[in-house]
């Protein structure tokens, strides 16, 4: 049987077309948000970094000269009002939280080309530069504003009443009236929709294009763009108190970072993507054309809109308690896999929700079982039958033109690139790992164990692993936006001395691995992890540090330079609210070794609590037992069971498992303790 066979059989999706093949090298300028620095990222703002990032690493094997922008939106009352939290300036708080949202995409491998802070000089002048540009054509004018603003989106919210809440985040808006200017926007309607209609791709998906149409349509009204009542933003050059108002600050960051005023020099504006989250696409896509129209400078080519990640069915944010950061799952499973999953399981442009049952599941099936383990039986088997060399299957050479599997690499190439091309990763993921069944299932079915016992078959032998590895060199290089690093561990391993980054997607052809190539060292890619035990790591990880992210966002983290030790102020320590509990009753959490699930009095009320206690006590020697409890903590689900605070023990018995906290004397239920 030839893999062709097998191959036909999972080809039912193949669409036809042609790639483009590009003739010069074209710049891609694309970007992510900037963030904002009032807390620390979570893996919702990973996804929308991770995604462009993917998208960075695609169309550089398109012959694309890539460049991408992230960095941090730092201005506004939400960024002013944790600084005071803090007890710090704002200039100072925000530039801790910068450099950590910085530092942490340096860590995961998904650094900007370039990080603006909408605190850069280079920014402000752009700013006041672009401000300037509008003012002299005509679009803005001064006007009194009073109306209903969300400090939290920071976003007036129109046709609202005093106190009403805000329509996205649900949480009330405050009235505010003051001397702003504003930007004409009103005039933009028909040169935008026009535009739209122009550009049918510059707003995707197409769900988010029918939306700002119909709210274009639905008339504009002039947009207030500076603030007097607030003094943490960029000044309106002469024209103090006023400031710019966030998103005639934060958008034009896009531009900032790529030369400003100087743009031209750099020749990387217009921006070809801006890659933003469903909820800010009408700043992107309506206010964002028309400053850049009434400056008279070009537009962006594309903004599209990704969902959000769910978690517990929410939109996943600091506000709501529900926040996953990536840090623990990085440190236990690799980024890589974080990388996987979210392309794979969430269909770009859609809400998905995030799971870590899903997550170790995807892990151990696509990753350790599928790629992972295709790669090591097939390179295990070129060393061992081969001596560890490409092996030259009979009629090499002609095998280019050899029917099924030319075909496969056209097809699977042409096919993949496609969806790829539409952002589609989760189906352009599902057509390589398409490949990947097939390739395994063509092993399974030759068993090339077998022929090896064989020596007339050697000729056999010969040509069913090397099209075996042909087939992985072809899936490892589709693979490599989404899987960096160990694609290109696979890459090395089949003997492949050119970076595989620098490889392009058009000219890959079945036929040139060269037989005769001695492979790399071998090394497993992806080990096999056993679920519950790895979401415990996880989870319990994301509990520590999710205490710390907290502390870490109230008081920022020193610079080096300025480094004090850590202390807090009583004030601080008064925060914590603990008390003595009683344990009513106890009982494992099902899936999970280290959980109990407690219900504790705490004198007036009984909490249900999930505790990592499970390798320390038995549920029964708990019951009747007095605990310290923190109680005034969000409420969190720990393998889907809600806790309402948390038990206090120390990390002291064998291999650090818990000790918990207690008292000699007789206490009583409730009591704080200070
Ligand atoms: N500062 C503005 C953007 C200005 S762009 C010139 C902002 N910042 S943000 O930090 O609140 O969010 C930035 C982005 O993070 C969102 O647009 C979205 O891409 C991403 N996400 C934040 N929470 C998210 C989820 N729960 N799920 C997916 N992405 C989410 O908005």
């Amino acid at each position: 049987m030839r893999w062709q066979a097998v191959f036909r059989l999972s080809r039912t999706r193949t669409q036809k077309g042609r790639m483009s093949t590009p003739r010069a090298k074209p710049k891609y300028y694309l970007t992510t948000p900037l963030y904002y620095t009032n807390g620390l990222p979570h893996i919702g703002h990973t996804y929308s970094t991770i995604v462009a990032d993917v998208i960075r690493r695609y169309k550089r094997m398109r012959g694309f000269d890539v460049f991408m922008t992230t960095g941090a939106d730092e201005h506004g009352v939400n960024v002013e009002r944790s600084a005071k939290k803090a007890g710090k300036s704002p200039q100072e708080y925000s530039t801790a939280i910068a450099a950590q949202w910085r530092q942490l995409w340096d860590e995961l491998g998904i650094p900007g080309d370039e990080f603006i802070r909408t605190t850069d000089e280079r920014h402000h002048r752009t700013v006041q530069w672009l401000f300037k540009r509008c003012r002299e054509n005509g679009f803005i004018e001064k006007g009194h504003y009073t109306g209903q603003y969300c400090v939290h989106d920071n976003a007036y919210v129109v046709d609202a009443g005093p106190g009403d809440p805000c329509p996205d985040c649900g949480r009330p808006t405050e009235t505010v009236t003051e001397e702003n200017y504003f930007f004409k926007l009103s005039e933009f309607q028909q040169k935008l929709l026009d535009f739209y209609a122009a550009n049918p791709d510059f707003i995707r998906p197409e769900s988010r294009r029918n939306e700002v149409l119909s709210f274009v349509q639905g008339g504009l009204r002039n947009l207030s763009i500076t603030r007097t009542t607030i003094r943490w933003g960029i000044p309106v050059p002469g024209e103090a108190p006023h400031v710019f108002y966030v998103w005639f600050d934060a958008l034009i960051g896009y531009l900032s970072a790529v030369g400003g005023p100087e743009f031209d020099e750099r020749g990387l504006w217009p921006a070809d993507l801006h890659m933003v989250g469903k909820e800010i696409i009408r700043f992107h896509a309506v206010y964002w054309p028309a400053f850049l129209m009434a400056a008279d400078l070009p537009v962006p080519k594309q903004i599209w809109a990704h969902g959000w990640l769910l978690f517990d069915s929410e939109k996943m944010s600091k506000s709501r308690g529900n926040v996953v950061r990536p840090r623990p799952i990085v440190s236990v499973l690799g980024i890589e896999p974080l990388r996987y999953y979210l392309l794979r399981e969430i269909v770009f442009g859609q809400d998905g929700s995030f799971s870590y049952d899903a997550l170790v599941s995807r892990y151990n099936s696509d990753l350790a079982n599928g790629l992972g383990n295709l790669a090591s039986r097939t390179l295990t088997m070129i060393d061992r039958y081969f001596g560890g060399e490409i092996p030259k299957p009979p009629g090499y050479g002609a095998l280019g033109n050899e029917p099924g599997s030319a075909d496969f690499a056209s097809e699977a190439l042409t096919r993949v690139t496609q969806l790829y091309e539409k952002f589609s990763f989760s189906l352009a993921l599902e057509g390589i790992w398409e490949q990947v069944a097939a390739i395994d299932k063509y092993l399974t079915v030759e068993k090339p164990w077998t022929l090896a016992d064989q020596p007339e078959n050697r000729e056999r032998l010969a040509k069913v692993l090397y099209t075996a590895a042909e087939g992985l060199r072809i899936v490892t290089a589709l693979a490599h936006p989404v899987l960096p690093q160990s694609t290109e561990k696979i890459w090395r391993q089949l003997g492949q001395t050119t970076p595989l980054a620098s490889v392009q997607m058009d000219q890959l052809s079945w036929g040139q691995l060269k037989p005769g190539t001695k492979i790399g060292k071998l090394e497993g890619i992806f080990p096999r992890v056993e679920k519950s035990e790895t979401i415990e790591r996880i989870e319990s990880m994301e509990q520590e540090q999710s205490k710390a992210a907290e502390a870490a966002a109230a008081t920022p983290a020193p610079t080096p330079a300025a480094a004090a030790p850590a202390k807090i102020g009583i004030e601080d320590f008064a925060k914590i609210e603990m008390r003595v509990g009683l344990v009513k009753s106890a009982e494992r959490v099902a899936g999970a070794d280290k959980l109990l699930q407690l219900q504790v009095d705490i004198g007036n009320e009984v909490r249900q609590i999930v505790a990592g206690i499970a390798s320390a006590y038995k549920p029964e020697d708990l019951v009747g037992r007095k605990v310290v409890v923190v109680v005034n903590l969000q409420p969190r689900k720990l393998r889907g069971v809600e806790s309402n605070g948390m038990i206090v023990a120390a990390s002291a018995g064998p291999d650090g498992s818990p000790v918990l906290a207690g008292f000699l004397e007789d206490v009583p239920v409730g009591a704080r303790l200070k």
